[in-house]
């Protein structure tokens, strides 16, 4: 590792005097190895952790602990620091508080696809207020990294493809783990991670390498983070992977030019589990020393797990002053957070009345479930089944009455007794009126075994409908958990095509941590409805979409391929010099073996899968019927000063109300940096009766038209630009307008 030391200095605006002082005489009283101890995180998940953290905790040698939720473990951990270390700082306690506590919230990915950032606010707030009550005060949540790329286990993780719902979904998230106020006993540190590309893993294989050049970086990548510092998130993690030969671990162009410098940001960056140490395996460093001081010197504020900081540093700073100068710079960044949390001054103690109670969680659990699962299909008005009718329904597949499974990953502490399936959710609703039959058919999401096949048809071909509940296990996305083929795994595919056969109407319903490749099934559906892993409440907020209690709402985060090969496969593409068309494309099997070389079309597709994806981001059908009337500029013409007014009307032509997510696109027709053919730049959501309309109304600012151009600054350049409002991606960007400097 090679370098100069660059030390970032904080924006010192936002800074809270009285805590500064605070910050500077605690640091004045501290020796070095109670210093590098601050930057210490260690892994409480084994044994009796009092017993091998105690002592360490006592001598000042651990700022954080991760990893146990056993609350009177936690508050001997804490009793410990506070007590009986010399100083009495007390620990961060973290804990990977993902998408719920005991009670599941949906995977992030299928928060994200609820457009709705407010309740997504509220159930992060519900879960945080869960967590912090194990003794808990900082989350590793949100993480945030876009990506184009399904095959990536960490996908379910994430909110998606696109950078402006990203950004959303990330203000929502720190903003319902913070509170109104980080000393609210109630409130984690929320942890924006993982910083930065992490999303861009090539060929979805976790921790693979990513390349990842500026201007990809900055459009894409970083804008959530933004969000998340702007919005106040009080940590950051950094992310495994290799940046284009830079880790993000030691990247100090990142953690100290833009985080820092650039952003502002004043609060604590942690590594990701051992990744300093991981920085030697990169081979960006030759010892663990070096790698040490790699992500030290680089802004690494605390280092989780690994002890290369608690091995190293000593030897290393030894009397330099520019790196005891950025020691002192990083544990201020770690006390000024235990300030600010009023860890020192009784935080815990101050538990009073809360909003949320168990039944509080569970609803907000059930609301957001609801509201994150997008109808895909819904042929002849197949869903909502009508309950009056109905005398008999299959419930089949691997997946209709799996309480662990329909969790998702990251679910540490989830509990699974709160699990309610679509099985029992069903039976519940439909007791008294209709008889519910009920066939596994496999023993899990992977099976092969064809044995049960005949008679789950039988029990379709004998109902009124048959509802199947397919699609991947928990353990099968996550962390590490990467797929190269993206199909229903299993024998899932040959199950729906036999119940396809035998005529009864089907009903598929998608329980993954993926988008998965649908492209030889979706048509054999009535009606499909992707659930994503929806939690505790999986049951009762499917039943309820089911059955009419309420209608389906959300739409796509993430495109979905054809098939595995297509991917990336996104939006918010570049146009290429070739784009394709429809009259430019030649399916493979129509092409004449002996066509011309230039005769099938030189545009950008694949013979196999077309140039689109099976169904685009943004794209989810409910039970009302929404036309969009034509979208309305206020101007044609738009300077720096000036709002521009992009309207429409939205009307529900349908029998049946619901809640319809308006999309505003907008393309920069020719820039400095070549730009997307379209973009997400506002969503409103709106709720309908049959008949009712609405104008929806976005008002677009000289800001919401920029990008970061060519010097890594946010640049708005005059010209043409076009713009509309719809429903989904496909909306086509009808109307313009030229922006004009001023
Ligand atoms: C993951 C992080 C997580 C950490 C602690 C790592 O393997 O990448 O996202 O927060 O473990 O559990």
């Amino acid at each position: 590792m090679q370098g100069t030391t660059k030390i970032s200095t904080n924006v010192e605006n936002n800074l809270d005097s009285e805590i500064e002082q605070r910050v500077t005489a605690l640091i004045g009283r501290m020796t070095l190895s109670e210093k590098i101890g601050q930057l210490n995180q260690l892994d409480a998940s084994w044994g009796h952790p009092p017993d091998y953290l105690g002592p360490r905790i006592r001598d000042g040698g651990v700022g954080s602990i991760l990893n146990t939720a056993d609350p009177a473990i936690v508050a001997e951990l804490q009793r410990i620091a506070i007590e009986e270390s010399r100083l009495g700082i007390p620990l961060l306690t973290g804990r990977d508080v993902i998408h719920g506590f005991q009670t599941v919230m949906p995977i992030p990915l299928g928060q994200a696809a609820s457009w709705h950032p407010a309740l997504v606010q509220r159930a992060s707030r519900a879960s945080s207020a869960e967590a912090s009550r194990a003794g808990i005060n900082w989350t590793f949540a949100p993480m945030i990294d876009v990506t184009r790329d399904p095959r990536w286990g960490r996908v379910a993780e994430s909110p998606g493809e696109d950078p402006y719902l990203a950004g959303e979904m990330a203000k929502a998230l720190v903003r319902g783990v913070q509170g109104e106020s980080l000393d609210d006993p109630e409130s984690l540190a929320a942890c924006a991670k993982h910083f930065a590309g992490y999303g861009a893993v090539e060929a979805g294989r976790d921790y693979a390498a990513t390349n990842v050049p500026p201007n990809e970086m900055r459009n894409v990548h970083l804008r959530a983070f933004r969000a998340a510092v702007d919005a106040g998130a009080a940590t950051v993690m950094t992310a495994f992977t290799d940046i284009d030969g830079v880790p993000a671990t030691a990247n100090e162009h990142l953690l100290s030019d833009v985080l820092r410098d650039e952003w502002g940001f004043d609060g604590m960056v942690v590594s990701d589990w051992d990744s300093v140490r991981q920085l030697e395996i990169h081979g960006f460093t030759d010892s663990e020393a070096t790698s040490a001081l790699a992500a030290f010197k680089a802004g690494v504020d605390m280092e989780m797990v690994g002890e290369s900081y608690s091995r190293h540093l000593e030897a290393a700073i030894d009397g330099d002053a520019t790196l005891l100068q950025r020691l002192d710079n990083a544990v201020a960044n770690v006390l000024r957070l235990k300030f600010r949390m009023g860890l020192f001054d009784g935080r815990a103690a101050a538990r009073g009345q809360t909003e949320w109670t168990a039944q509080a969680i569970t609803e907000v659990s059930r609301e957001l479930a609801r509201a994150s699962v997008v109808m895909l299909r819904n042929e002849k008005n197949t869903l909502p089944l009508e309950v009056d009718r109905l005398k008999s329904v299959a419930v089949l597949g691997p997946l209709a009455d799996a309480p662990y499974q329909q969790l998702g990953t990251w679910i540490f502490d989830g509990v699974v007794d709160r699990s309610v399936t679509p099985l029992t959710a069903l039976q519940d609703a439909l007791k008294g009126s209709a008889e519910v039959r009920y066939d596994q058919v496999f023993e899990t999401s992977r099976s092969r075994n064809l044995v049960n096949l005949s008679s789950a048809v039988n029990l379709a071909t004998q109902s009124d409908v048959a509802i199947v509940f397919l699609g991947e296990e928990a353990i099968l996305s996550g962390e590490a958990h990467c797929r190269a083929d993206i199909r229903l795994p299993g024998a899932q595919e040959a199950l729906v095509k036999a119940l396809a056969a035998c005529g009864t109407p089907l009903v598929g319903v998608i329980l993954a941590g993926r988008p998965l490749a649908l492209g030889a099934v979706a048509e054999c559906f009535d009606a499909l409805l992707y659930a994503w892993h929806p939690g505790s409440q999986a049951g009762p907020a499917l039943a309820d979409l089911l059955l009419g209690q309420a209608s389906p709402s959300g739409k796509l985060p993430i495109s979905f391929p054809v098939m595995s090969g297509q991917v990336p496969v996104y939006y918010s593409q570049k146009n290429t010099g070739k784009p394709a068309t429809d009259d430019t494309i030649a399916h493979i099997d129509a092409i004449d073996s002996y066509a011309p070389q230039t005769s099938i079309g030189m545009t950008s597709y694949h013979l196999d899968a077309g140039f689109r994806p099976l169904y685009p981001f943004g794209f989810g059908l409910s039970y009302g019927t929404f036309v969009y009337a034509p979208t309305r500029l206020s101007a044609s013409t738009m300077t720096g000063n000036d709002v521009l007014r992009v309207s429409t009307t939205v009307k529900n032509e349908g029998l049946r109300s619901g809640d319809e997510v308006v999309q505003l696109y907008l393309r920069d027709v020719a820039a400095s940096l070549t730009r997307p053919v379209k973009e997400l730049i506002g969503f409103q959501r709106v709720q309908l009766a049959p008949g009712e309309s609405t104008d929806v109304v976005f008002e677009v600012a000289a800001k919401d038209l920029g990008f970061y151009g060519p010097r890594g600054r946010w640049v708005c350049e005059p010209g043409e630009f076009h713009i509309a409002i719809g429903g989904d991606s496909r909306v086509e960007l009808s109307e313009r307008f030229t922006y004009i400097e001023n």
